[in-house]
């Protein structure tokens, strides 16, 4: 039998390895570890705390770089890049979201999803068009002019993730994105994630919660610095949240 139809790999790594030296300690957060994700594909990453799973998404969202090992983003080698060319390839390639939002608290949702585009050299009349319609496909068209304090704390991450988004990145990195959020709207962020897949972005996303991780199609399970299980979602365990009824929803 002939072997499926692979998608084209947005990720390849290969044996990375990431060591934190303090004083006379190392600590080994990331061994040797190889994954590779296909385009529009949806991970998520498990694990305890200290696990490496922050690491990681460091890694692969440029924002870190690894001790030894190959990272490969769209087919180019970052293993050798310097700082300059690294954030060049951050701002074109990659979107990262938080689980503290990280936005700009004195300026506007619509400046703060502008911010990428500066960095960038977008002209000023394109930024706005381009920011405002991030924030209309997150489900944020009427707060364009709202200040992080002037927003729930769901809205504060749709912010984040049109600002991850503005850019057209490859790949969407997301860090414990529900992990300062109610249920509730848990659940609205997840479905905006699984709108996002289904309009063929490729997602990573690292959760604790199994509820959450049902969610992606497929599931990372990190110890100790290594991938110990990297399963389809239907063959995890976290898939007995798939059919489990859906959060409460807000009496009408
Ligand atoms: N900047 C750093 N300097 C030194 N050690 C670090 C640093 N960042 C992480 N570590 C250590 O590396 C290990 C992996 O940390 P990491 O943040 O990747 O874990 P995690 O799986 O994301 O955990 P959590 O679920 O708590 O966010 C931990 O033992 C942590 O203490
Ligand atoms: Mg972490």
């Amino acid at each position: 039998m002939s072997e499926p139809l692979q998608k084209p790999a947005v990720i390849r790594v290969t044996s990375l390895t990431r060591t934190y030296t303090m004083g006379s300690e190392s600590v080994h957060a990331l061994r040797e570890v190889d994954l590779d994700v296909g385009q529009n594909e949806y991970v998520a990453v498990m694990g305890h705390s200290g696990s490496g799973k922050s690491t990681l998404m460091n890694l692969l969202g440029c924002l870190d770089k690894a001790d030894a090992g190959e990272y490969e983003l769209n087919g180019i080698n970052t293993t050798d890049m310097n700082a300059a060319s690294l954030a060049h390839v951050r701002n074109q390639q990659i979107g990262f979201v938080f689980q503290s939002f990280e936005l700009l608290p004195r300026v506007s949702a619509l400046k703060n999803v502008e911010l990428p585009l500066i960095y960038s050299n977008v002209p000023f009349w394109k930024r706005r068009i381009l920011a405002k319609e991030a924030l209309e496909r997150v489900g944020l068209g009427g707060r364009v002019t709202h200040k992080p304090n002037q927003l729930s704390g769901g809205e504060k991450q749709r912010v984040a993730v049109a600002r991850a988004l503005v850019s057209g990145p490859s790949l969407l990195l997301a860090d414990e994105p529900t992990g300062n959020l109610d249920s509730a709207t848990s659940s609205g962020i997840m479905d905006l994630f699984e709108q996002l897949y289904r309009e063929g972005q490729t997602i990573i996303m690292v959760t604790h919660e199994s509820d959450i991780a049902a969610h992606a199609r497929r599931i990372v399970r990190m110890k100790d610095g290594q991938i110990y299980s990297d399963l389809p979602t239907e063959q995890d365990p976290a898939s007995e949240h798939i059919n489990a009824p859906s959060f409460p929803k807000e009496p009408s």
